[in-house]
C-alpha cells in the first residue's frame, strides 16, 4: 500500500493525489483521501479500482485545503471496496487514519471499541486506529497517538489527521517504511521517497519505534514515549525522471532497457584486477572459513536470484548452500547458528516475510548480508552486512533489472567468498573478472535483438501453457522466465529441469504447448538438446536459447535466439533477458496491464 500526507499553503488535494500515483505501483485495489476544509471539517473521498476513479469523484471541490492524507490500498483483511480503502474514520468523523501493514490484535480491539459503544462499519483491521485515537484524545493529538500505540500489536506505518488538532499530521512507523518530505514552509509524508521528489530532496526517513509530529512550522521526531530524536537530513540524489517512464511506453520495458547501465553500476569500485571489494560487507577471511552453511532467503524474482547464488557458491567457494523462500524458512525451524551465513535478497529491503527471516536468522545467532536496492531500507539497516545493487527505483511490479543486479550480487558475493577460502584458482577468477567485465555491454547486445523477439512474440497471443526447461543455472532461469510469463500475460507457464520432464510432465505436451529450451550450459549442452528433442517429438514448437557459438541448434528446434558468448556461469545474466522481453511483448499483445498486473503489488509488507 502506499501513504502520503501533506501540510503547507498550497491546495492539498492535487499533491496528494499526484505523491499517490508515484506509489500506486505498492498497491492499487482502491484508493482514498482525507482533507480539513475550513467549512466542511473533515472530509473523505474513497473508490476502489484505479486512482483516476477517485480522482472523478474528488472533481474540482476542496481546492482550498492545504492539509490532508491519502492512501493507495492493497487488500490484506477485507475486500477491494469504497468502504474498506483508507482514510477510515472513527464515529464523530473528527479523525482520519491511513495505515499500511497490519495490526494482529485488531478483532481484541474491535471487541473492545464496540463494548464502547463504538460503531465500526468496515472489515479492516485499520478502522480500530481513528476509534483508539479518538477514545484516547484529550487535547493533544500526539498524546492519544501515543496511547494508541501501547495498544496495538502488529506492522504498520501509519498517519492520523484531525479537525480537533488541524495544524499538524501524526505519523509513526514500526516495521513498514514511512518518510517525512521537508519544503520550505511545507511538509509530506510518504511510505516512499519518490512521492515527495517533485517537491523536495531533503528528507528524514523514519526508523522502526520512531514518530513524527508534522506542522507548517516544523517536524518534530519523537520515539513512541515522547523523547526527541536526533534525527539527520537525508538527501536524497536520484534524479526526479529516473523514477519516471522516460520515452517510453512501459516502466517494464524502460527498466529492462536500463539493464546494461544497471549493472555497470552495481560493478562499478568493485572489481580489481584480481578479486572483488565489497565495502559494505565486513568479513575476515577467518570468518568465512569458521561459516559451515550459506543459507539464502528470499521471496518471488528475488528467491530465483537465490538459486543461481547457490549454484554459484557451491561451486566457487565450495560451501554448501540452502535457497528458502523467506515465508517458509521462518516457520521451518530452519538448522541455523552462528556457523551459519545467511544471505537474504529484496530490492525493496521491506518485504514483511524477507524481513522476518532475516530477524529469525539474527535471532538463531546467524551473521546476516543482505542483498537489496533500497539504501536505508529496513534489510539493509537490520542486516550486519549489505551487497547494494545500484539499479535504480524499479517500478513496475514484475521485476527485471533488480533480478540481472541481484545475479551480479551472487557473482560479487560468490567471488569474495572463493576468494576468502582460497578454493578458487587465480586464473579463474581473472578470467571470471574478465568475463564480468564484459556483461553490460553483452547485455546491450541481447536487448539490439528486440524486435526479434517481438515477431516470436505474437505466436502466443492465443497460447494457455507453455514450458519453460533447461539444466542447471538454465533450469533457475527458466523458473524466472516462467514467473515473468505469468505474472503480466496471465500465460500459465512451468518452468521444469529439462531432464525431469520424462519422468510425468511430458504427458502435457501437445503442439498446443510451445516450450522455450535453454541451452547455455556447455557440460550439458548435448543432454538439454536430446530432451529438446523428446518435446519436438511430441509436436511442440520450440524456441531455442543458447550461445552464437552452437550453431546446430536450429536442427533441433523452431527458432532459435543466439547470445553472445560467456563462461557458463554468468549466463543467467544474459539468459533472462529475452525471457523477460518476450514476457513483456506477449503482455502487450494480449492487452494485459504490463506494469500493474492483477491481483499483484510491488512490495508486500505484509505477511
Ligand atoms: C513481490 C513482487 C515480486 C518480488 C517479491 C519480492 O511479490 O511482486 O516481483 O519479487 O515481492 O520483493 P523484494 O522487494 O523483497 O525483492
Amino acid at each position: 500500500c502506499g501513504i502520503v500526507g501533506y501540510i503547507g499553503r498550497r491546495p492539498a488535494v492535487p499533491i496528494l493525489v499526484k505523491g499517490l500515483k508515484k506509489l500506486e505501483y505498492r498497491g492499487y485495489d482502491s484508493a482514498g483521501v482525507a482533507v480539513l476544509d475550513e467549512e466542511d471539517g473533515l472530509f473523505a473521498c474513497k473508490s476502489v479500482g484505479k486512482l483516476a476513479a477517485l480522482e472523478e469523484k474528488l472533481g474540482d471541490d476542496y481546492a482550498r485545503t492545504s492539509v490532508g492524507i491519502g492512501h493507495t490500498r492493497w487488500a490484506t483483511h477485507g475486500r477491494p471496496s469504497d468502504l474498506n480503502a483508507h482514510p477510515h474514520q472513527d464515529c464523530t468523523g473528527e479523525f482520519a487514519v491511513v495505515h499500511n501493514g497490519i495490526i494482529e490484535n485488531y478483532l481484541e480491539l474491535r471487541d473492545w471499541l464496540s463494548e464502547q459503544g463504538h460503531r465500526l462499519i468496515s472489515e479492516t483491521d485499520t478502522e480500530v486506529l481513528p476509534h483508539l485515537v479518538e477514545h484516547f484524545y484529550a487535547g493533544d493529538l500526539a498524546a492519544a497517538v501515543r496511547q494508541v500505540l501501547t495498544k496495538i500489536r502488529g506492522a504498520f506505518a501509519l498517519v492520523v489527521l484531525s479537525r480537533k488538532d488541524p495544524d499538524r499530521l501524526v505519523a509513526a512507523r514500526k516495521d513498514s517504511p514511512l518518510v517525512v518530505g521537508l519544503g520550505d514552509g511545507e511538509f509530506f509524508v510518504a511510505s516512499d521517497i519518490p512521492a515527495v521528489l517533485d517537491y523536495t530532496r531533503k528528507t528524514y526517513i523514519l526508523a522502526d519505534g520512531e514518530m513524527a509530529v508534522v506542522s507548517v512550522n516544523g517536524v518534530k521526531i519523537t520515539d513512541f514515549q515522547g523523547n526527541p530524536r536526533e534525527k539527520e537530513v537525508f538527501e536524497v540524489k536520484w534524479d526526479a525522471v529516473a523514477a519516471e517512464k522516460g520515452g517510453y511506453e512501459h516502466f517494464m520495458l524502460k527498466e529492462i532497457h536500463e539493464q546494461p547501465r544497471a549493472l555497470k553500476d552495481t560493478l562499478l569500485g568493485r572489481l580489481t584486477d584480481y578479486g572483488v571489494e565489497l565495502q559494505e560487507v565486513d568479513l575476515t577471511a577467518a570468518e568465512v572459513n569458521q561459516f559451515h552453511k550459506v543459507y539464502i532467503v528470499a521471496c518471488g524474482t528475488a528467491s530465483h536470484a537465490g538459486l543461481v547464488g547457490k549454484n554459484l557458491i557451491e561451486r566457487w567457494a565450495r560451501m554448501p548452500v540452502e535457497v528458502d523462500i523467506a515465508s517458509e524458512f521462518r516457520y521451518r525451524r530452519p538448522l541455523i547458528d552462528e556457523h551459519t551465513l545467511v544471505v537474504v535478497i529484496s530490492q525493496s529491503g521491506e518485504t514483511a516475510d524477507t524481513l522476518a527471516a532475516l530477524r529469525e536468522a539474527h535471532r538463531l545467532g546467524a551473521r546476516v548480508v543482505a542483498v537489496t536496492n533500497v539504501v536505508g531500507s529496513s534489510v539493509a539497516r537490520e542486516a550486519d552486512d549489505v551487497i547494494y545493487t545500484w539499479a535504480g527505483p524499479e517500478i513496475a511490479v514484475a521485476s527485471t533489472k533488480a533480478y540481472t543486479t541481484q545475479l551480479l550480487g551472487m557473482v560479487l558475493l560468490g567471488l569474495y567468498l572463493a576468494e576468502a577460502k582460497g578454493t578458487m584458482p587465480a586464473e579463474k577468477s581473472q578470467a571470471l573478472i574478465a568475463a564480468v567485465r564484459e556483461l553490460p555491454r553483452q547485455a546491450q547486445e541481447v536487448l539490439d535483438q528486440q524486435e526479434v523477439i517481438k515477431k516470436l512474440a505474437q505466436s502466443f497471443i492465443a497460447v494457455e501453457d507453455t514450458f519453460f526447461i533447461g539444466r542447471g543455472l538454465d533450469w533457475a532461469v527458466a523458473m524466472e522466465g516462467a514467473l515473468k510469463l505469468k505474472e503480466i500475460s496471465y500465460i500459465h507457464a512451468e518452468a521444469y529441469a529439462a531432464g525431469e520432464l520424462k519422468h510425468g510432465t511430458l504427458a502435457l505436451i501437445t503442439e498446443e504447448t510451445p516450450v522455450i529450451g535453454l541451452a547455455t550450459q556447455r557440460g550439458v549442452y548435448e543432454k538439454t538438446i536430446s530432451n529438446i528433442k523428446e518435446v519436438k517429438a511430441r509436436d511442440a514448437k520450440v524456441i531455442g536459447l543458447t550461445f552464437a557459438g552452437n550453431k546446430d541448434m536450429h536442427k533441433s528446434v523452431d527458432q532459435v535466439v543466439y547470445l553472445p558468448e560467456t563462461l557458463d556461469e554468468l549466463a543467467p545474466i544474459l539468459t533472462v533477458i529475452p525471457l523477460q522481453l518476450l514476457a513483456y511483448y506477449v503482455s502487450v499483445a494480449r492487452g494485459c496491464d504490463v506494469d500493474k498486473p492483477r491481483n499483484l503489488a510491488k512490495s508486500v509488507t505484509v505477511e
